[in-house]
């Protein structure tokens, strides 16, 4: 098995939302709801990350489709101030699985325990605007799995954590058959 030159994942970001009203736009011809959630929250950097970041949300939103049969599809962007004072937009799509466990949050059924992390095979791609000492998010791209957890309080949805890595080249390959090997791997 060949593992040099495919991309690996370095956990970096954690990206953590209230998500706070749900605007439902209306149904697509093609089936499914069109619909723009809004939230608050925080996005920081995990310990031993090479980019330090503390930003609080000023505003976020998520026009998505929820599917009755497929992965709900996100399309998510905003914009952070940093605790030192600089702006950052951020930019994220991806799907959400339509399972039983997420349609019962989102209903806020009683008593729905939150995902738990690796339960939902989820994945979010994000990229960033950002300059100065922040420049770097802007050249890497950033995939996230996402937990979400029910409402507590008549002015929540839900809330949704994003553990976000990024995306890096992956281990060089040392042996002229690892260079060299097309099509069997
Ligand atoms: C969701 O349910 C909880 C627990 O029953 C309740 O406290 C909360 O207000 C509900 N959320 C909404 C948006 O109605």
């Amino acid at each position: 098995m060949v593992n040099c030159g495919f991309n690996t994942l370095v956990p970096a970001l954690v990206f953590q939302l209230r998500i706070f009203s749900l605007y439902p736009i209306g149904e697509l011809s093609t089936g499914g709801i069109w619909s723009n959630g809004n939230g608050v929250g925080t996005l920081t950097s995990v310990a031993g990350s090479d980019l330090y970041l503390n930003a609080n949300t000023i505003h976020m939103d998520d026009f998505n489709v929820v599917n009755p049969d497929k992965p709900y599809t996100l399309n998510a962007q905003g914009l952070l101030a940093t605790d030192d004072g600089h702006y950052i937009g951020i930019y994220g799509k991806g799907l959400l699985p339509n399972t039983d466990h997420v349609r019962s949050i989102l209903a806020n059924e009683t008593d729905v325990e939150p995902t738990k992390w690796g339960e939902l095979d989820a994945y979010t791609t994000w990229s960033f605007q950002a300059s100065g000492k922040y420049a770097a998010l802007t050249e890497s791209v950033y995939v996230a799995n996402i937990k979400i957890y029910p409402s507590d309080d008549s002015d929540t949805m839900s809330y949704i954590d994003y553990r976000l890595s990024k995306v890096e080249a992956g281990p060089r390959c040392n042996s002229e058959w690892e260079e060299s090997v097309r099509g069997e791997l």
